[in-house]
Parts: structure tokens; C-alpha cells; sequence
């Protein structure tokens, strides 16, 4: 990694535990206060790009954007690591919510879901219970719901909770990682017991005992479970390959030409990265899909797609040099 980029980094994660630091002294009223520092709005001028708003009203908008585009919507509301039961009760309620909002508003699309949001960090059974309150929505509206998957401490039991209800729900997938050494045979796994699988690289900071740590061996066990994603599934089965690499998305091009094109496969990109590569696979009729995340907690998840690229690293140390 390049000296600026480690320096910038160190830089955003000594804001997040002075962040948590000064919510924890001072309490959640002054803590909002200092949400409006200054650090704090620069990222958020970054966060804009890929954050539709604060409310589902910002995300069914953009979610109506993507299908005048040809582009289905997954809506994530933004949230993750919660403890507290009233936020996950509430957290719950809004994805109930916002299945009965696409119904109403006639978009096409579905949610994605965080365990993590909706009590893992509580228990298992926590998060069983609310994932199933969600799935039962989601059924009765005839809506699919995919799960994100987290820090390697959640990948067993996230795994374990989809698989259990993909026994009564079968409009649900999960998300993979192939940086990941486990998720060769997670997939395998996962592909006996007819899950749909999203392929991601993987987005947290991990150790070398679980992650490979160069992007030469995330790429290439990238193309190797793609492969398998393609060699494994039936026409029948649903699986989304979710990169803006477009050496991976050539290769996936070439699979789907080699597999036959009735697979029932998509390509997911997350809202504001890549629109060109969007707008060039509608055209060659691929299935095109779009993350459109919304709500308040926009700050993990922009210090995610911040770390992801250099440019959005020094676009941060720009902005903070000339304000
Ligand atoms: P890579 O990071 O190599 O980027 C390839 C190219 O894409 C870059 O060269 C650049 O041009 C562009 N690019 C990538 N990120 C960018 C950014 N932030 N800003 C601007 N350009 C950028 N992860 C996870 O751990 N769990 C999950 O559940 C999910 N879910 C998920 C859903 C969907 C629909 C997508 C697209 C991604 C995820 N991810 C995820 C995130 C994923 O793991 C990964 O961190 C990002 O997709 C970035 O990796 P790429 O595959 O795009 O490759």
C-alpha cells in the first residue's frame, strides 16, 4: 500500500475512536454535535456520491432512477453492529417497511440486509428471529432479499442463520467473499443446498490466518468461484457476481457465453460507481443490479468505499488540505 494511503487511513480510523471515544464521555445528544466537525462533513462530501439520502423516501427515488436506467434496485438501509434492541426492533420495521414501499411504488428491486443490523451482535437467535420477520414480508409480497455478509466473525454464523431459513424462504441469497480462504468450501457448501450466492471481494480489514491479503489471490479466487458459480448452477439458479473489476466482468461475460446465456445470473455495482459499465452490460442485455444504501449510519459504510480506491483516499486528503 502506498505511504499516503496508510497515512490517510490511520488518519480516518483515529476519527472513529475519537469518535466512539467522545460519545461514550459525553452521551449521544453532544455526540451529534460533534457529528458536524469538520473531518466529518468532508467524508460526508464523499459519502454523497454513494448514499442516496437519510430516508426510503431518497432510496425508493433512486431505486425509480435505476429502473429508468434498466437496472433493478437492492435498498440497503444503512445500519450495522447494533446492540441496542430498540434499533434493531426499528431497524426491522423499516426493511418490513420499505418491501411494502417498492410493492407500492412499482419498483423493481429487492433489500439486502446486514445480520449484524438486526441482532447478531446479540445472539443468534436474535437475528434468526428478526431475519424471519423480514423473509415472511418479503414472501408475502413475492419480494427477494439478499444477506450481506461481515467481519469473519460473523461468516459462520450468518451462513448457518441463511440456511436455516432458506428452508421456508426460498427467495433469499447471501453474500460470499473471495478474499475470504474459507469460501471455497462455503461455496461448495452453499451450492449443495441450492443457496444463490452473491460473489463480493470482501470489504473489512481481515487477518492473514482468514484473508488472503494480496489482490492478485483475491482476484484469482475471485475467477475461481465464479467458475464454480457458473460450472454449478442450473438455469434455474440465481447467482450474482457483485464487482466493478472489469477484467472479473469480462470474465463473467465469457462464462455466461460458455455456460449458456439462460443462466439466471446478475451483475450487482454498487449506486455511484461505474455508471458507464452499468449502462454498457443493460445494453448487451445483461441483468443489471444496483446497491442503493440510505439512513444516518452512512459513515462505515463510506469509510468502506473510501479504503477501496486511492483516488478516494487522496479526494479525502485534498479536501482536507483545501476545505
Ligand atoms: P476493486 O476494489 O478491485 O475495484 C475495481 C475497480 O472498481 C477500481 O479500480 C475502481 O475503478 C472501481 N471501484 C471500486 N471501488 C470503488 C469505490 N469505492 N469508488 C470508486 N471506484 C471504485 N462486501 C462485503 O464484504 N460484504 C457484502 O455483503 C458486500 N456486498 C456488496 C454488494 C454489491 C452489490 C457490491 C458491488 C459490493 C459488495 N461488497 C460487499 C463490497 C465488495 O466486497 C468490494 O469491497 C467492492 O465491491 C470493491 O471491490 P471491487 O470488486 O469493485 O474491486
Amino acid at each position: 500500500m502506498f505511504s499516503d494511503e496508510v497515512l490517510i487511513e490511520e488518519l480516518m480510523y483515529d476519527i472513529l475512536v475519537a469518535k466512539n471515544w467522545y460519545a461514550e464521555i459525553s452521551g449521544p445528544q453532544n455526540f451529534s454535535s460533534y457529528t458536524s466537525t469538520l473531518l466529518e462533513r468532508l467524508i460526508f462530501k464523499l459519502a454523497k456520491r454513494w448514499v442516496s439520502g437519510s430516508t426510503n423516501k431518497d432510496a425508493l427515488s433512486a431505486g425509480k432512477n435505476s429502473n429508468k436506467r434498466g437496472i433493478s434496485a437492492i435498498l440497503n438501509f444503512l445500519g450495522e453492529d447494533s446492540i441496542d434492541s430498540t434499533t434493531i426492533d426499528q431497524t426491522t420495521a423499516e426493511y418490513c417497511l420499505l418491501l411494502e414501499l417498492l410493492k407500492t411504488n412499482g419498483i423493481h428491486g429487492c433489500i439486502s440486509v446486514k445480520p449484524t443490523q438486526v441482532g447478531l451482535r446479540i445472539s443468534y437467535d436474535t437475528c434468526l428471529h428478526n431475519f424471519r420477520q423480514i423473509a415472511e414480508k418479503a414472501k408475502s409480497l413475492g419480494r427477494f432479499m439478499w444477506i450481506d455478509i461481515e467481519s469473519f466473525q460473523f461468516v459462520e454464523n450468518t451462513i448457518s442463520i441463511y440456511l436455516e431459513l432458506l428452508k421456508n424462504y426460498d427467495a433469499m441469497g447471501v453474500a460470499l467473499q473471495s478474499y475470504l480462504k474459507r469460501s471455497s468450501s462455503d461455496l461448495l457448501h452453499l451450492l449443495e443446498e441450492g443457496a444463490k450466492v452473491r460473489l463480493v471481494k470482501g470489504a473489512y480489514r481481515q487477518n492473514e490466518a482468514n484473508a488472503f491479503q494480496s489482490i492478485d489471490k483475491i482476484n484469482s479466487n475471485f475467477s475461481q468461484l465464479m467458475k464454480m458459480l457458473f460450472e454449478n448452477s442450473g438455469n434455474t439458479d440465481i447467482f450474482a457476481i457483485a464487482t466493478h473489476d472489469s477484467r472479473l466482468i469480462n470474465e463473467a461475460i465469457e462464462l455466461s457465453e460458455k455456460f449458456g446465456t439462460d443462466k439466471r445470473f446478475e451483475f450487482q455495482l454498487l449506486m455511484g460507481i461505474h455508471d458507464e459499465m452499468k449502462k454498457m452490460l443493460v445494453e448487451r442485455r445483461f441483468k443489471v443490479s444496483e446497491y442503493i444504501p440510505y439512513g444516518s449510519q452512512w459513515f462505515p459504510y463510506s469509510i468502506r468505499r473510501i479504503r477501496e480506491r486511492k483516488r478516494n483516499i487522496l479526494l479525502l486528503a485534498r479536501s482536507i488540505i483545501q476545505p
